[in-house]
């Protein structure tokens, strides 16, 4: 397809009405040229393909579809082919209802457990995020259906999230914000990227040459187009110029017009719409549905319903098992307890709201057990319901377990709103404490998707978090209740105590202009570790059915320098009786700081099947980036020399085995010695040091610089040593009688 020569073609209007939609959801044929249209649909987690009527905020209906666990599940599978697997067989909706892009995966940070939107996105963490982006888009782009990385970037919050200005330093923004969306595009070439709603240090996303040009095509080598999240242009010609390709949904003509007025009176040069063309045509003929996709991805809905289940199963993530409670096997008489389990919470509000095809709810799976059920409280009340309180309760004692299904309504979490707290409703606090009163052995199953504070934590034996586990979470709940299934998932984000405990939440949401990113790199776990706070539940953390033992930790570099990639292995051996499968995460902590950093930091997984008995080696890679942290200064990645400890487990608070390695940077920095540098700078320079002890007579200060005699002990030496070790050069005069010119340094550097 030689597509600069359809460009050649193609009159002024004809350009300019491409950078804009023809619908909400298509683009605009040019029939003479045979451009097709193609369709763009939101997912993430399932296809969701408006049928006449449509909007992008979730309200008219969407064809039937698989709806797959939303990104705070999936997230916490750890397990990337699973999701390259669930991306895959999205694509097979795609393709067989003619959708071209599918709008997603979100990969924004989870900053504050309260934005509304978490329940899409997957983690506090960007390696994590980053990681289970890459694998979603590689599997639905295997199909040849298209994906749009969305939102890039900043946009961690509901609040005012059309205006609002994300405020947020260079390092955090590489190393937190950024850092998920460059491991996607890098990793699984994205075709399209949506950028954000939102400001980003005062400049909107949808204008941003710095995000959108300089990073994403120039730093990462993206080659797709910019799409425009819906409504997300503020000014056209500003977001053209900046790099923002297609502008969505459809304006009516009236941007196209200004794009076209603009190349007529010389304010934009036409060539700068050719390349935007260009991009958007290049997608387009590379994403339209053809014949033989669809004969090569057919659709199966039975086997889609079917991977639902599993991926459900493989995202649950088992909190708590006080006296081994799960699985409920043996226990003889259970009460299901709580709506949730005739009607499971199964993914969010908004944009990502899929029509699920089929539901299987918890209770169809009933008969497994010799169990009763009652209902306990209303999804829809916040308020408790005295009878089927009571009802619940004397279910409860009359049973040898009772299990509660509990969580958040939908009211609670949602696009276009963040939460206000991060409580259950009170009902849901008050059945689950009243019937642990009388009922030792009581398991929560919690429909959410994002944390909750539990009141209740101690009173209750075992705690399953399903998350927002799609059409087939309440299949996937019984599996592992019965232990038909055992739980393999690990949380994604860190669970507070409280909602004060979180790095955010004095600058969430920000005020009516702009949030300050204030925490810095401290989100999530960076923040609780550094500051030794205790958590609800930690990163990482999940409970399997049977145990796993760490063990022989290998490096095949002890001593290795920054351009180096280093192999760690680890043994790790199922000591229990059943098949279990763990996700054995590898962080990389430094031990020396010239900057503030996180004790640790996620570096690597892996999840691992094992047979009871049985016993793998696991092997990682690292390379620099795994070291390293964003010097804003330089403008570039870079790495202290000196110690790191490599630590492996079963979770961020759960190290089994560690081992310390060596790094040398190959071009060290050096700052430049001046008049500014101080006296411990000198001596950490040969020549330097030799100016140092050159000057030294002509300086009290500096000749008594960590002296002290034992027979007679000066009490000013600490302080006088402390004080000459970081006084600049250019001070020492004043001490010494000498004044110290840049001459004499010259000379003394030369
Ligand atoms: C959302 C996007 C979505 C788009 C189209 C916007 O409101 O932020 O995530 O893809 O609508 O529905």
């Amino acid at each position: 397809m030689d597509i600069k020569k359809i460009v050649s073609e193609m009159t002024l209007q004809e350009k300019a009405s491409l950078c804009s939609g023809m619908t909400s959801w298509e683009t605009k044929p040019v029939a003479r040229l045979g451009i097709p249209s193609i369709f763009m649909a939101d997912g993430p987690h399932g296809l969701r393909k408006q049928k006449a009527q449509t909007d992008h905020l979730g309200l008219f209906e969407s064809i039937p579809a698989t709806c797959f666990p939303a990104g705070c599940a999936t997230a916490s599978s750890f397990d990337e082919e699973l999701i390259a697997e669930m991306g895959k067989a999205i694509a097979t909706e795609c393709i067989a209802s003619d959708v071209s892009i599918l709008l997603g995966p979100g990969t924004n940070i989870k900053r504050s457990p309260l934005c509304g939107r978490n329940f899409e996105y997957f983690s506090e963490d960007p390696y994590l995020a980053g990681k289970m982006t890459a694998a979603h888009i590689k599997g639905v782009q295997e199909t040849g259906v298209g994906t749009s990385l969305k939102h890039y970037v900043a946009n961690e919050q509901e609040t005012f999230r059309m205006t609002i200005s994300t405020e947020v330093d260079e390092r955090t923004l590489r190393e937190i914000y950024l850092a998920p969306f460059e491991e996607a595009v890098k990793e699984s070439k994205t075709t399209t990227v949506m950028c954000s709603y939102n400001k980003v240090n005062g400049v909107y996303a949808s204008e941003n040459k710095y995000l959108l040009t300089d990073i994403l095509r120039d730093e990462w080598g993206f080659d797709g187009f910019v799409v425009s999240d819906w409504g997300a242009v503020n000014n056209r010609l500003r977001g053209l110029l900046a790099g923002l390709e297609l502008e969505m949904p459809a304006t009516g003509g009236v941007n196209d017009a200004i794009i076209v007025a603009a190349v007529k009176y010389g304010k934009l040069d036409e060539s700068i719409l050719d390349r935007a063309v260009e991009r958007i045509l290049k997608v387009t003929f590379d994403t339209v549905v053809t014949k033989e996709q669809k004969a090569k991805y057919p659709l199966d809905l039975n086997q889609n319903n079917k991977l639902a289940r599993q991926v459900a199963g493989e995202c649950i993530v088992l909190l708590k098992n006080e006296d081994n409670m799960l699985p409920l096997a043996k226990i003889k008489k259970i009460a299901f307890v709580g709506e949730f389990f005739e009607k499971p919470r199964i993914q969010g509000g908004g944009s990502s709201h899929i029509n699920p095809y089929r539901v299987t709810p918890a209770n169809e799976s009933i008969g497994l057990f010799n169990a009763s059920y009652a209902k306990g409280f209303l999804i829809d009340s916040d308020d408790t319901d005295n009878e089927l309180l009571a009802e619940a309760k004397k279910l409860a004692s009359e049973s040898d377990v009772c299990v509660i299904f509990a969580g958040l309504p939908d009211r609670y979490e949602s696009e276009g709103y963040d939460r206000k707290h991060m409580g259950m409703p009170a009902n849901q606090n008050e059945l689950i404490a009243e019937i642990a009163k009388t009922q030792p052995n009581c398991v929560v199953v919690l429909h959410n998707g994002s944390p909750v504070e539990m009141p209740w934590v101690n009173d209750v034996k075992a705690i399953v978090e399903a998350h927002l586990g799609g059409q087939a979470t309440g299949a996937a709940v019984m599996d592992i209740l019965s232990g038909a299934v055992n739980p393999s998932g690990k949380l994604a984000e860190t669970f507070p105590l409280r909602l004060q405990d979180n790095p955010s939440h004095l600058n969430f949401p920000g005020d009516r202009d702009k949030v300050e990113y204030r925490e810095g790199v401290f989100v999530g776990y960076r923040y609780y570790d550094k500051k030794e706070m205790p958590v609800l539940f930690p990163f990482g953390h999940g409970l399997s059915y049977t145990n796993f033992k760490y063990f022989g930790i290998n490096v095949d570099k002890v001593n290795a320098l920054d351009t180096d990639t280093i192999k760690v292995s680890v043994n790790v051996k199922n000591i229990g009786n059943v098949l279990g499968k763990e996700v054995v995460q590898l962080y990389v902590a430094p031990k020396m700081e010239s900057v503030v950093r996180p004790v640790k930091e996620l570096k690597g997984f892996k999840k691992v099947s094992l047979n009871a008995g049985a016993e793998k080696t696991v092997t990682f890679t690292l390379d620099k980036r795994s070291f390293a942290f964003y010097d804003a200064n330089r403008k570039e990645w870079r790495i202290d020399g000196g110690t790191y400890t490599l630590m492996v487990g079963s979770s961020s608070q759960d190290i089994r085995v560690e081992r310390d390695i060596t790094i040398t940077p190959v071009k060290p920095v050096i700052r430049p010695l001046t008049l500014n540098s101080t006296v411990m700078d000198f001596m950490g320079d040969a020549k330097g040091a030799a100016f140092i002890e050159k000057i030294k007579s002509d300086s009290p200060m500096l000749a008594n610089m960590g002296k002290n005699d034992e027979n007679n002990p000066n009490p000013m030496a600490d302080m006088i040593a402390a004080m000459s070790k970081e006084m600049p050069i250019r001070a020492l005069g004043m001490f010494s009688g000498k004044h110290i010119t840049q001459a004499m340094l010259d000379e003394a550097l030369k």
